[in-house]
This record gives structure tokens, sequence and C-alpha cells, in this order.
């Protein structure tokens, strides 16, 4: 049985569709009248799945072709993004027609970028193909490219006309990049949902019924904020820590190893600072070792302090901080930075 999650925002209302073997074609007919369709993908998962999404909308009577890049975060630049406009513009791809995202958070992102600008925006769909992608970035509307001076720096908030996610597709997933998404799942269980988590520690769960459960938290915060200015923020748990261990390793420890590692800093400083035992942060070790994610790192607390402060430039300034109070319950705290590098020092972990 194929899950829905339905996703509302002030600009779109939409549906995640998540199950095993979809057939791509049926499932944007049932959004999309036939119209020209650019498949955007990286070359690994064009290799994979290209044919199969092509050979689908075409049996639903779309005219399709597609455009395919080199795989990996270095292609998520303008210069990408400028050659997929550049082809739509050849195809002669009107606002009407539609892009098809097939791939994981790079393509969806990169694909949902050139769609808020092509002719002043377009209707996309985004047909995640990593967990990542499935749980996390194909829902919610933040698309981007990076620059050379940081990640995700040009963008626009653009929700996809449909999400189609095939979880047959993580069969093929490197282990490594199964692992990364895991992070965030376990993230999710952490914020608000103590039963998910237990799925994770007893490593007993449906991974379409965890897919489904992932997103419908993302899209119940996204319904709430879509433009991250409250509750969204939530979905930050362990990122600020795991972004400076991302830059100081010049990012080769991947996103969710390092996410992983920073939900372990904050919840043990949480203890720290309200004499708690460490009962959360043994069972987020434990979770987290289950799909071979890293709990610590080379880096000292200080290191990240550092890291954090030249990142941000903004000591003195508030951030919001990620807390988790118990597990499935998380809370938002303001603090200066200045204050955020002390709790974390402080707390000797
Ligand atoms: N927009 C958002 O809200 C949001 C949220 C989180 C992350 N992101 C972005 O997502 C990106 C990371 O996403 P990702 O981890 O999916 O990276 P990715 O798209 O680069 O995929 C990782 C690797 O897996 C390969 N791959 C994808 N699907 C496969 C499959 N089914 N079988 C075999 N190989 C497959 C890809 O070719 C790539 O080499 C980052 O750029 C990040 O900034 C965006
Ligand atoms: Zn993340």
């Amino acid at each position: 049985m194929n899950q829905i999650v339905k996703v509302t925002t002030s600009t779109k209302e939409y549906e995640v569709i998540i199950g095993g073997g979809l057939h791509y074609g049926e499932e944007i007919a049932k959004v999309k009248k036939p119209c020209k369709v650019v498949v955007v993908s990286d070359d690994t998962v064009f290799s994979l799945y290209g044919d199969k999404c092509v050979n689908e909308l075409k049996e639903c009577g779309f005219e399709v072709s597609s455009f395919v890049f080199p795989n990996g975060e270095k292609s998520k630049n303008l210069s990408t993004a400028e050659q997929v406009l550049s082809f739509c513009a050849e195809n002669g791809i009107s606002k009407s027609d539609l892009l098809v995202a097939l791939g994981g958070g790079v393509t969806g992102d990169l694909t949902g970028f050139v769609a808020s600008v092509f002719l002043r925006g377009m209707e996309y769909v985004q047909c995640p193909t990593t967990l990542l992608a499935a749980i996390d970035s194909s829902v919610g509307g933040k698309t981007a490219v990076d620059l050379p001076q940081g990640k995700n720096l040009v963008g626009a908030f653009h929700q996809p006309l449909r999400v189609v996610c095939d979880t047959d597709t993580f069969k093929t997933l490197p282990a490594e990049v199964f692992s990364d998404g895991m992070a965030e799942a376990v993230k999710y269980g952490v914020i608000r949902d103590l039963e998910l988590f237990e799925q994770f520690e007893k490593k007993e769960f449906d991974i379409a019924a965890m897919v489904q459960r992932c997103v419908q938290i993302k899209a119940d915060i996204v319904g709430e904020d879509e433009f991250d200015t409250g509750v969204r923020k939530l979905l930050n748990f362990g990122h600020t820590v795991g972004h400076s261990i991302e830059k100081l390793s010049n990012y080769e420890v991947p996103h969710g190893s390092a996410v992983a590692i920073g939900m372990v800093v904050v919840t043990k400083a949480y203890e720290k600072a309200n004499s708690l035992d460490n009962t959360m942060s043994e069972r987020l070790i434990k979770t987290l070792k289950n799909y071979n994610l890293p709990v610590s790192c080379e880096y000292t607390l200080v290191d990240l302090a550092e890291q954090a402060i030249s990142d941000k430039k903004r000591a003195g300034k508030k951030i919001s901080v990620l807390l988790p109070e118990t597990i499935g319950n998380s809370i938002i705290q303001d603090m200066t930075m200045d204050e955020w590098i002390a709790y974390i020092v402080n707390s000797g972990v």
C-alpha cells in the first residue's frame, strides 16, 4: 500500500506519494496534463532509473527530454543551473511545461531552483532517490545552488507540484549514502516522535512507513512555518555543530555524519547544563551506531566553537538553538553566539 502525505503551504497544496515500484508517469499524470517534460538527473541515477522514468512518462503522453549532469555536490552551482536553463530555452519549454527532478538532494535543489526562475517560475515534480532527499530535501520547497563562498547561498522558496518517492530506488544506494539519510531520520525521532525513535533503536521498521512518518513531521513543521522564521528551526537540531564539522573537515565528513555528531554534542551539553544523567545521549549514541554513524570526531569543542564564530561572524548576535528536552520533544532556545559557545565548551563533553 502506498503512503500519502499532504503538504499544505500558503503557496501550494501537494501530495507526497511513497511506495515501492511507483509508476512515475501515472503519478505525475494525476496532477499534470500531457506537456513537455525535462527530466533532470545526475549520471549515476539516470543510468539506473532514467529509462524507467522517461518511458513511463512517455506511456502517459508526455513529450520527454532529459538533462544529465555529473553526480555530486560540485555540480550544484550556477554553471549547471545555467546549462539546465539554456537546455529548457533551446527545447522550447514553456511556462506551462514541467521539470522532473530524478535523484538525490543535489538534483532536487538544482531542479527546484531552475524551476523557480525559468520564465519567472514553472512547475516541477520531485522524484527523490536517496533517503535524505525522500525525508528532507524533496519536501518543503527550499531550493538552492552553492557559490564558491558557501553552500546554498543562491535560492528560492518554490514548492513542488508533487513528490513521487519510489522506495525501491533505495536498494541501489551506497551504504554510506543510506546512513547519511538515517541521521536525519533519527533527528525526526528526537525532535518530534518518541515511537519512531524507538523503532530506530530496535531496528524494527518498514521503510515506506518510516519515510511517511518523517515526511509527515516535516510537512507539519513546514505547514506551520513555510519561510523558516520559527518552528522550522526545529529541523536544525544537531546542524550548527554539524556545519562546523563539515567546514573543519573541508566537507570530507558527510552531512549526515556531521549532524549525527552534532546531535550527540548538543544532547550531552543539554544533559550537563540541566544536571541530567546521560540516559538520553546514551540512547542516541547506541541508535546512531545502529546505522554506522559516527558519534564523535577529532575536533575539540574549542575547535568547533571557534569555527562557529568565524562561520557566523555574529558573536553577540542571537541564534536559535535546538535542545532535546526529552527524546521526542525538543525546544528552541535563543542564545547569543557567546552563550552558545559557552554552553557547548562548558559542557566538557
Ligand atoms: N532543500 C532542502 O530542504 C535540503 C535539505 C537537506 C539537504 N539538502 C541538500 O541535499 C543535498 C544532499 O542530498 P543527497 O545526500 O541526496 O546527495 P546527492 O543528490 O548528491 O546523492 C548522493 C549520491 O548518491 C547517488 N545516488 C542517488 N540516488 C541513488 C540511488 N537510488 N542509487 C545509487 N546511487 C544514488 C548520487 O548520484 C550521488 O552520488 C545537499 O546539496 C544539501 O544541501 C537540501
Ligand atoms: Zn540536514
